[in-house]
């Protein structure tokens, strides 16, 4: 399963990327307003630095208006996803960016139904959002299993890109369920590195080394 970053923390994104964590990032604009920083400027500034997909999203309503701006944004470079939201506007500009050679992150999906709509309409990305499905008592990894069963059973190729994780738990049932592609905070991914059992047997290591009174290194 890829990795990607739902941040436009430029920062953070360096940190886990260095690490070799990063197969892409995903932005929309609430995190462009978290970052505090202008929107083609620091997607710029992220492309530079990943080798693979970047999400920007275009905020206007109508087909047309999202194709411009969806065209505008791609130019920024060359590994540009361009997200648009999954309403009916969103399908036509979808299919008309993707028929132009562009990638495509259809956002906002919330059903089977409405992921069906995007890979015909040629989505390179399909984002379903877990956490807020759960926010309402869905279940949001239900969904995940769902669009993974319509999908194999026609062989769409929009790789469906598990998005609103929250948990250490989301990541692994997308994993298990056979999501393409996971986005998530960078604290989220680095919580999959803990576990209590690691922290409880690292203290009881450093006891008993300490009563060793030994130091790596003395005596080479
Ligand atoms: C995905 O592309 C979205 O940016 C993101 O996953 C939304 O997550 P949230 O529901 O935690 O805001």
């Amino acid at each position: 399963m890829k990795f990607f970053v739902d941040t436009a923390d430029v920062d953070a994104i360096r940190e886990l990327n260095d690490l070799g964590m990063v197969d892409g990032v995903t932005t929309n604009p609430s995190l462009i307003l978290k970052a505090g920083r202008n929107i083609e400027e620091v997607t710029r500034e992220i492309c530079e630095m990943v080798d693979g997909p970047v999400s920007a999203e275009v905020v206007a309503e109508k087909a047309e208006d999202m194709i411009r701006e969806g065209k505008h944004l791609a130019k920024i470079a060359e590994n540009i996803a361009v997200k648009v939201p999954l309403t009916w506007d969103g399908l036509k500009a979808c299919k008309a960016l993707s028929d132009d050679g562009h990638m495509v992150n259809v956002t906002l999906c919330f059903s089977p139904a409405q992921a069906l709509l995007a890979a015909k309409a040629g989505a390179t990305f399909i984002s379903p959002f877990i956490g807020r499905l759960d926010d309402i008592h869905l279940d949001g990894i239900d969904l995940i299993a769902d669009i993974r069963e319509i999908y194999d059973n026609y062989g769409y190729e929009t790789q469906i890109l598990a998005a609103s994780i929250r948990t250490v738990n989301h990541v692994i049932e997308c994993a298990k369920i056979g999501a393409d592609v996971m986005t998530s905070p960078p604290a989220v991914i680095k919580s999959l590195a803990n576990h209590v059992l690691t922290d409880k047997g690292l203290a009881q290591f450093n006891s008993d080394w300490a009563k060793t009174g030994q130091t790596i290194g003395q005596k080479l």
